[in-house]
């Protein structure tokens, strides 16, 4: 990070809208760094950075929140008819100020099935679940409004707390096996570091509006949980067919399983350079492993 002045000033103030596991990791990492980071919740908690946004009651921020705001994240997924929450709320708000950069993160649902294949960011996006072409909705109204917006397609997020350990340790694990399925996933280590790198060359946002952040590997489920039950030291219990599971699992479970693709980070890592911490599943669990 030591030519982070290069793009980013010491003037630069991050507001962070929807800070859940994402959104705090990348607020803890800016304030590291000296950046001045308000974020956001949907309700009041003691932290002094903290304000209430809440697009489904109204509450907006007050006007001063926004003094001297350069950047801005968004992690607030769609509502539920497709919508942009903080565009539905704040978009006049956000045009009226002198920013710089606006990222939003979204999801690599947007490519729909590809039956095992690469996606990359150059595919037609062809979403086939409900949530995902509501989110291909907002990446249309983050584009349309005008904002200096760059989005990031992310696949499944995992890190410490969040990861398969907890539900093995919950017990809400469940081991299925489905021919030659795939996963894409992302440490949440690598998205934040992956925006800062980006933000570091105003060039990165000129001329590639959208990013996916993903690892060098996508695997089978199965492959993340073996490694972690040998991590444990535990045996894992023995894998159910998919097609004899399915029926046990919740809607958006199942809808996890019927997509298939393998999610490219070439734009970002090797035409733009971005170097992963966790370039696969192996080296992310073992970093989840150590601090959990
Ligand atoms: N989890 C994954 O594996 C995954 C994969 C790909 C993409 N994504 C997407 O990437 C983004 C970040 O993911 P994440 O897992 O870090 O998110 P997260 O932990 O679920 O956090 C979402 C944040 O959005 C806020 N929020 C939700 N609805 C809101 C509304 N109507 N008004 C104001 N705030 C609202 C929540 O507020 P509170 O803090 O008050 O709850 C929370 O801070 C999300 O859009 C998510 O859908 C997630």
């Amino acid at each position: 990070m030591n030519n982070i002045a290069s793009s980013l000033s010491k003037k630069s103030k991050f507001l962070i809208l929807g800070c859940g596991y994402s959104g705090s990791f990348f607020a803890k990492t800016l304030r590291k760094l000296g950046f001045t980071t308000l974020t956001s919740s949907r309700s009041e908690n003691k932290d002094q950075n903290s304000f209430v946004f809440n697009s489904e009651n109204g509450t907006v921020p007050n006007k001063k929140i926004f003094d001297g705001v350069t950047h801005i994240l968004s992690c607030i997924p769609p509502d539920n008819n497709g919508n942009d929450p903080v565009l539905g709320s704040l978009k006049n708000k956000l045009k009226s100020l002198s920013l710089e950069w606006v990222g939003y993160l979204s999801t690599t649902g947007v490519y729909g099935n590809a039956k095992g294949d690469w996606v990359s960011e150059i595919d037609q996006p062809s979403p086939y679940q409900i949530r995902s072409q509501r989110r291909l909705n907002c990446e249309n109204e983050w584009i349309e409004s005008g904002l200096p917006v760059q989005i990031f397609r992310l696949p499944g997020i995992y890190g410490p707390g969040r990861s398969t350990f907890e539900a093995i340790r919950n017990k809400k694990i469940r081991v299925i096996s489905k021919k030659n399925q795939v996963f894409s996933r992302i440490h949440v280590a690598d998205i934040t570091n992956a925006i800062i790198y980006l933000l570091q060359n105003k060039n990165h946002l000129k001329f590639h509006q959208i990013i996916n952040i993903a690892d060098d590997e996508p695997c089978s489920q199965i492959e993340v949980i073996k490694y972690c039950y040998d991590l444990l030291g535990l045996k894992m219990p023995k894998p159910i067919l998919f097609e004899d599971a399915k029926e046990e699992l919740s809607p958006i479970a199942q809808s996890f399983w019927m997509e298939n693709r393998r999610v490219s980070n070439k734009l970002l890592c090797e035409t733009l350079g971005y170097e992963l911490i966790y370039k696969n599943y192996k080296l992310g669990l073992k970093n989840c492993f150590l601090n959990s």
